[in-house]
């Protein structure tokens, strides 16, 4: 009897390695064991000797390796010898696969859905929460408590997902923290270490209730779907009583008010927002709006064009009141949407790098965009960036308008285009207005440059260095014009 040792519960790499040299070594299944950490062997079995250099690579379906990733996540104690069962048989049966009534295949098969499901219901019911990490730094805390062992498999989604927050997720066996460019894994936590409730919190609700379709309730799907071992780390499943129980209401109220027609006021509202013309209510409560507090509350609320509806919120400027100088975007992405901060995702690293090499201090500035809701078109699962048009440019303009006049900034600099053309009121192209200063009719100056996400864009690594190198020029440029930003 043999056996090898692997580094944690889910550990695929060592057990390939483990299963190439027990291969070699003509080890049978029933012959191979596994241990865990620090696990103690099996009183017969001895470690596996090294394997013979000439030994062959086993050869595998193209299915097997991410098959076999799944099954090492399952919580069946045997699962690394039977996934070493079937890489044995694979070596004599070279269709076993495809055999869909083989018993091993047939366990196989439920064994990588149930590891999909747990690592599903990771993503869909993991909530962070916001905590203070005693250095002033946001970070964000979650606890889950998954049925397999998927918090390896599965961390890649969140680093993706959240690639501009600092987080860590619990969860009994392993946890995981992202500081913002690498994963690392950690001991398992317990339940006393589950961070409280925070203003996410408030978030979630707002955000659950909004894509409540009452029509649409079916509670035991809704149950089987989001097991109530879940619940507990979940805001907005306080609000699942309430809301099954005015279902019913709701659903004939919606049944009953489908059919009319939006009022006139709304009506106008809308071609408004198409033409572009201001909305006079809005604008009346404009000058009721003094500070950026009030601006970004009511902002949360805009409906003045179609983008908030799909949108999960209002993603409004950030910095201070004071500020010398206004960096303004296009609009928010994927990870402002959720976050609700501008330039967070991969545009914003490039945006901070640049900032850094020119000793911009960025919570100095104030940082916003020209359109304050995410537009996108969903493709399967993602959520692909789509260009404001000219009528949700000129609707969100309002705010841009009144973020600089509650700001004053000697300095405006439009990040790309769309933002120059906010900016400036006219369409200009990058080429003609780049790196120079714009005297504006309100006594303030602009800078046009690219949007940081054009260099990203880019197709090879030589042109994408020097636009890295000019964009970073023009940042230079906006520390000499405005020294109080430095760092
Ligand atoms: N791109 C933008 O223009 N703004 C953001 O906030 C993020 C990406």
């Amino acid at each position: 009897m043999y056996s090898a040792r692997l580094s944690f519960p889910a550990d695929f790499d060592g057990w390939r390695v483990a299963c190439r040299t027990a291969l070699a070594l003509g080890v049978p299944p029933e012959e191979m064991s596994f241990m865990i950490g620090e696990e103690t062997a099996g009183l017969f079995a001895e470690p596996l000797p090294p394997a013979p250099s000439d030994a062959p690579q086993p050869t595998v379906p193209k299915a097997f390796p991410g098959l076999t990733a799944k099954l090492v996540c399952h919580a069946d104690g045997d699962r690394f010898v039977f996934a070493y069962r079937l890489l044995w048989r694979l070596q004599r049966e070279r269709t076993l696969l495809e055999i869909a009534s083989d018993p091993d295949i047939l366990r196989a098969t439920e064994m990588e859905k149930a590891v999909r499901r747990d690592s599903h219901k990771m993503k869909a019911f993991v909530r962070f929460r916001e905590v203070e990490d005693g250095k002033g730094a946001r970070h964000f805390v979650a606890w889950f408590e998954p049925f397999h062992h998927v918090v390896e498999h599965t961390a890649p989604f969140f680093a993706r997902r959240f690639a501009g927050m600092v987080w860590t997720i619990l969860t009994p066996e392993r946890s995981v923290h992202w500081d913002g460019s690498d994963l690392s894994f950690l001991p398992g936590a317990t339940r006393d270490m589950r961070p409280d409730g925070d203003d996410m919190e408030a978030l979630w609700l707002t955000y659950y209730a909004s894509i409540f379709n009452p029509a649409r309730l079916k509670v035991n799907a809704m149950r089987a779907e989001m097991p109530k071992k879940y619940w507990a780390n979940m805001p907005e499943t306080a609000l699942i009583k309430p809301l099954i129980a005015g279902a019913e209401a709701a659903s004939r109220r919606m049944i009953e008010t489908a059919p009319t027609l939006p009022s006139l006021r709304h009506e106008r509202q809308m071609e408004r927002a198409k033409t572009g013309q201001p909305d006079m209510a809005a604008k009346k409560a404009e000058t009721r709006l003094t500070s950026l507090a009030q601006a970004r509350d009511a902002a949360s609320h805009c409906r003045a064009c179609p983008l908030w509806e799909p949108a999960t919120q209002t993603v409004f400027g950030r910095g201070p009141e004071n500020a010398p100088v206004i960096f303004v975007g296009e609009q928010p992405g994927d990870q402002e949407d959720i976050a609700g901060e501008p330039f967070i995702g991969p545009a914003g690293k490039v945006f901070d790098a640049a900032l850094a090499e020119a000793g911009i201090d960025r919570s100095l500035a104030y940082v916003t965009n020209a359109v304050k809701h995410f537009k996108f078109a969903p493709r399967g699962k993602r959520r692909i960036h789509a260009k404001p048009n000219g009528g949700e440019i000129r609707a969100c303009r309002w705010w841009l308008d009144l973020e600089r006049e509650l700001i004053r900034p000697k300095l405006i600099v439009a990040l790309g285009a769309t933002a120059a053309s906010a900016v400036l009121g006219k369409t200009v192209t990058i080429r003609d207005a780049r790196s120079r200063l714009i005297d504006l009719d309100d006594g303030t100056r602009a800078l046009v440059t690219v949007h940081p996400s054009y260099i990203l864009r880019l197709p090879d690594k030589v042109s994408q260095d020097e636009e890295r190198r000019a964009f970073h020029a023009d940042m230079a440029l906006v520390r000499q014009t405005v020294p109080e930003l430095a760092l």
